[in-house]
C-alpha cells in the first residue's frame, strides 16, 4: 500500500466541516475589513524565498523542498506565503493607486521540519497583508483583525506578544551590540557559532535550551530602536490599550524570518505544548526594495490554521445540516423515491437514498450512519396512497438549538412519533419541519 508522505496528512470528513468553519469566518472577517482573496501558485523560484527570508534562517537553510524543474532552474514548494503575495504584487502592479492594498490568501505550505503534534511538513495558513501604509494605526487595524478572527472562532485563552525590530538602522547597531555580546559565549550551536558573525539575531531565535540561556543578560532590541521606531512602537502600544488588548512585551521576539521591521507579534495558544505559536506577523517594509521593488511599506500575519484546529472545541464548525434519508422499499417506490430526493436538494435539503436495494432495516441504519433528522419511508402501499411515512431518528437531538423535536419520552421509553403525508406536499412539509 502507497502511503501519504511523512508530516503530510489527509484532511478527512467530518474534520473537513470544521475547516470549512474556520475558512469561513475568516473570509467574513477580512471582508469586514476590506481584504481581498488572492490565489498564488505553490512554487516559486528558489531565489524568491531566499532573498525574502534569508539564507541564514532555518527556513530556508535546512527546511525547503528545493529541486531543480527539467531545464534545471532551482524551485521550491513554498515555505509560507508572504514572499509570494509581495512577488505577485510587484509583478501586477497591484501597488499602484491611492490607499492601502489589502489581501488574503488560504492554502498549503511546506517545511521539511521534523514532524511532531502541531507541526507538520504540508501545514495551512491564512495569511492577511497590507500594502502601503506605515501608520502605526495600520499595525493596531492588523492585529485586531486577527484578535477579531481568533475571537469569532472562539479561541480559548491566548496571548499576543508583541516587540519592535527597528528598521535597518536600528538592527545595524543592535546587531553589532549583539555580535560584541556572544563573541566571547562558550556553549553555542553550531549553527550560532556561524550566526553570531553573519546575523546574531537568529540567535534570538534559536530553539536550543542552551543557546537560550547564554542570550542571559543580552542586550535588547528596545534600547536600540532609533527615535522614529520608539515613537511607532510607542503609540501601537498606546492603541492596543484603548481597545484593551492585553498584551505582553517580548523583548527577544525576532520571528523566525529575515524581512520584519518594526512591529513584530505572536499569538500563542495556551495549552497547546511545545508549538503554540497559532499565528504570527509583523512589518516588512524593506522588502519590496530587497526585490527589485519600489518603496512598499507593508505588514501581515499568517494563522498556522492547523494549530488552530487543535484549540477549537470539538463539536464547534461540525456539520449539522439537517438530512433527509429517503428509504424506499420496491421498484415503483425507488423511482419516485430517485425523483423525490432531487426534488428535495433542489429545495436547498440535503437528501440521501440508497441505490443498492437494501432491506428497510439497512436503509434505517445507514439514514442513521448519515446523521439524518428524518426519514421519509415509501413502499408500495404508500405509493398507492400517494403518501409517505416520515419518521423522525434519534439524532434530532443533536440539532443546534438542542431541540428534540419529534422526541418524546413516555414512561422513561422514548417514543417515536411517525407521520403519514401526502407525497405531493412533502418538500414543503419537510422543509417546514427544519425552518427554525
Ligand atoms: P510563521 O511564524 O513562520 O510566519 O508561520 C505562521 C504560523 O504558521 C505559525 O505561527 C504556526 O501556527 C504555523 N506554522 C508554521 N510552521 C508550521 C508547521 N510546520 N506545522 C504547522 N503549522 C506551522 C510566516 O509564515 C509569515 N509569512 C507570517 C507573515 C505574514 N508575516 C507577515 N505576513
Amino acid at each position: 500500500m502507497i502511503k501519504a508522505i511523512r508530516g503530510m496528512r489527509d484532511i478527512l470528513p467530518p474534520d473537513t466541516a470544521r475547516w470549512q468553519w474556520v475558512e469561513s469566518v475568516a473570509r467574513e472577517v477580512f471582508d469586514l475589513y476590506g481584504y481581498r482573496e488572492i490565489r498564488l501558485p505553490l512554487l516559486e523560484r528558489t531565489e524568491l524565498f531566499a532573498r525574502s527570508i534569508g539564507t541564514e534562517t532555518d527556513i530556508v537553510a535546512k527546511e525547503m523542498y528545493t529541486f531543480p524543474d527539467r531545464k534545471g532552474d532551482s524551485l521550491t514548494l513554498r515555505p509560507e506565503a508572504t514572499a509570494s503575495v509581495l512577488r505577485a504584487v510587484l509583478e501586477n502592479r497591484l501597488d499602484k493607486g491611492a490607499g492601502i492594498k489589502k489581501l488574503y490568501t488560504l492554502g498549503p505550505m511546506f517545511r521539511y521540519e521534523r514532524p511532531q503534534k502541531g507541526r507538520f511538513r504540508q501545514f495551512y495558513q491564512i495569511n492577511c497583508e497590507a500594502y502601503g501604509g506605515e501608520a502605526p494605526e495600520l499595525d493596531v487595524e492588523v492585529i485586531l483583525l486577527l484578535l477579531t478572527i481568533l475571537k469569532r472562532l472562539l479561541v480559548g485563552e491566548m496571548r499576543l506578544l508583541i516587540n519592535s525590530l527597528g528598521c535597518p538602522d536600528c538592527q545595524k547597531k543592535f546587531k553589532a551590540a549583539l555580535g560584541l555580546f556572544l563573541i566571547n559565549r562558550e556553549g553555542l550551536c553550531e549553527d550560532c557559532l556561524r550566526r553570531r558573525t553573519t546575523n546574531p539575531l537568529r540567535v534570538l531565535d534559536c530553539k536550543s535550551a542552551n543557546c537560550q540561556s547564554i542570550l542571559q543578560g543580552a542586550p535588547v532590541m528596545r534600547d536600540y530602536l532609533c527615535n522614529d521606531c520608539a515613537a511607532h512602537f510607542a503609540r501601537v502600544q498606546e492603541l492596543l490599550d484603548r481597545f484593551n488588548v492585553t498584551y505582553e512585551m517580548q523583548p527577544k521576539l525576532v520571528r523566525g524570518l529575515d524581512y520584519y521591521t518594526r512591529t513584530a507579534f505572536e499569538v500563542v495558544a495556551v495549552g497547546l505544548g511545545a508549538q503554540d505559536a497559532v499565528a504570527g506577523g509583523g512589518r516588512y517594509n524593506g522588502l519590496s526594495q530587497e526585490l527589485g521593488g519600489p518603496e512598499l511599506p507593508a505588514i501581515g500575519f499568517a494563522i498556522g490554521e492547523d494549530r488552530l484546529l487543535e484549540v477549537l472545541p470539538q463539536d464547534l464548525g461540525q456539520d449539522h445540516q439537517p438530512r433527509v434519508f429517503v428509504a424506499a422499499l420496491g421498484e415503483a417506490a425507488r423511482e419516485r423515491a430517485f425523483v423525490l430526493v432531487q426534488d428535495l436538494r433542489w429545495k436547498n435539503l440535503p437528501a440521501e437514498m440508497d441505490f443498492e436495494g437494501r432491506s428497510l432495516k439497512a436503509q434505517m441504519t445507514l439514514a442513521d450512519r448519515l446523521g439524518a433528522t428524518y426519514a421519509v419511508i415509501l413502499g408500495d402501499k404508500e405509493l398507492a396512497a400517494g403518501v409517505a411515512q416520515v419518521r423522525p431518528m434519534r439524532n434530532v437531538a443533536r440539532q443546534p438549538d438542542g431541540s428534540a423535536q419529534g422526541l418524546e419520552v413516555e414512561g422513561g421509553r422514548l417514543q417515536i412519533e411517525q407521520e403519514q403525508v401526502p407525497l405531493e406536499g412533502l418538500p414543503d412539509y419537510l422543509l417546514q419541519k427544519f425552518r427554525v
